[in-house]
């Protein structure tokens, strides 16, 4: 069985380097803390649950940004120095089997490339005990003393990030050994060290740079508006099928059809192509599907206009901290002929979902259910990103 992966992602520091009016992990890039961001970019990379180490008097700001994250999230208040603020960390994550996995992360860093999570999360499943991502150094390196240096040889050199994997045993006494010790350690692959723990390498990413100076997040901001606006993106696919029968209103694609002679029979108004775009929207954000998210015993979405279900699932998939770039819809049937309303129900659609939807329409030459005229299908695509 794969062990649960969790994190920790330390964010009490003020950030008095960067002098920003707000504690630095709730500082917005691009509209979102940074610590949003974090938590985000890990959730997407399987981590289970977090806890967010925050400055004390400060968790009702932080659970507001944090509110609908992809995760379940608990705020600890952190310690006096990084390593403090890991050590309660650890305390809060509770039991765990020795062998679990945890990511230590700083919210100083809001752009985790998946991929860097991702060999981080393999390391550990190969069997290591402390996993460190890290970068070649690019500058010359000269060791100062008083006014005189001497240059280091910086091929060998790495800097290093996070998010850092550990084995949640290793972590815990590595830093009980270091806080026993008196030692002081700027990152928690040290503190594995101090106890003879051999750090894996693997390769990090330039992108996953730290904010510390206000330059650092000019830079972030510009790496983001480069990515098109989210360092990550994410897709769904949703389908849906509803019966042809007489004596119910046509309701497809968000748009009334008075002429045809049957409709769409279902919980709610049939609408296929609104239902496969919320299934497509869910899917994408990992927040389950149309059955999970609007249940047939809830009496508010009995008889409910499809446009309703997008603008709600819009809501929620908003609320878990996406962006909808698009979506886009294909509805499948002979009836009722879309042609002349496409751009109508594009335009309904994408007025429901606050995003782009595209609508086409195909019959299936006389094949299958909707050949037969048994029924109406439709197939959608969604993409986000954060
Ligand atoms: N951190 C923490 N607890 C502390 C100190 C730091 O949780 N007592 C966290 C910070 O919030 C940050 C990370 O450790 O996410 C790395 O620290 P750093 O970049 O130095 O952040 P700050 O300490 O906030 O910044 P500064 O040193 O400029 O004040
Ligand atoms: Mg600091």
């Amino acid at each position: 069985m794969l062990e649960p992966v969790v994190a920790i992602v330390v964010a009490a520091g003020s950030g008095s380097r960067l002098g920003a009016s707000l504690p630095k992990a709730l500082v917005p890039l691009a509209g979102i803390p940074l610590v949003r961001r974090c938590v985000d970019n890990l959730a997407s990379a399987g981590v289970q649950r977090v806890v967010v180490t925050v400055p004390s008097a400060l968790e009702p700001d932080f659970a507001e940004a944090l509110e609908g994250a992809a995760m379940p999230v608990s705020c600890v208040v952190g310690g006096h120095r990084r390593q403090d603020s890991v050590r309660l960390g650890l305390q809060a994550l509770g039991e765990l089997p020795d062998t679990a996995h945890v990511l230590v992360h700083d919210a100083a860093r809001p752009l985790i490339p998946a991929a860097v999570s991702g060999r981080v999360v393999s390391a550990l499943r190969l069997g290591g005990r402390a996993v460190v991502p890290a970068i070649p150094v690019v500058d010359s390196i000269r060791k100062a003393t008083g006014n005189s240096s001497v240059v280091v040889d910086r091929a060998r050199l790495r800097a290093v990030q996070t998010p850092q994997g550990f084995e949640v045993g290793t972590l815990r006494r590595a830093h009980d050994h270091v806080a026993e010790s008196g030692i002081e350690v700027t990152d928690d692959a040290a503190a594995c060290e101090a106890m003879g723990v051999e750090v894996v390498l693997v390769e990090g990413d330039q992108r996953s740079l730290k904010i510390t100076e206000p330059l650092d997040l000019v830079v972030a901001e510009a790496i983001l508006s480069a990515e098109g606006g989210g360092m990550n993106r994410r897709v769904g696919m949703g389908t849906d099928v509803h019966t042809l029968t007489t004596g119910v209103p046509m309701w497809v694609a968000g748009l009334h059809f008075p002429d045809e002679p049957l409709g769409l029979a279902g919980h709610s108004d049939g609408d296929v192509a609104a239902h496969a775009a919320c299934d497509a929207l869910l899917g994408a954000a990992g927040l389950g599907d149309l059955g999970s998210n609007f249940g047939t015993s809830e009496a508010r979405w009995a008889d409910a206009r499809g446009v309703a279900f997008l603008t709600e699932t819009a809501r929620r998939v908003r609320a878990a901290g996406y962006e909808i770039d698009n979506v886009s819809v294909t509805i499948i049937g002979n009836r009722p002929r879309l042609a002349a309303r496409r751009l109508e129900a594009e335009d309904v659609l994408s007025t429901a979902l606050g995003a782009p939807v595209s609508v086409g329409a195909t019959t299936t030459d006389g094949l299958g259910l909707t050949g037969r005229g048994e029924g109406v299908a439709a197939m959608a695509v969604a993409s986000l990103r954060w």
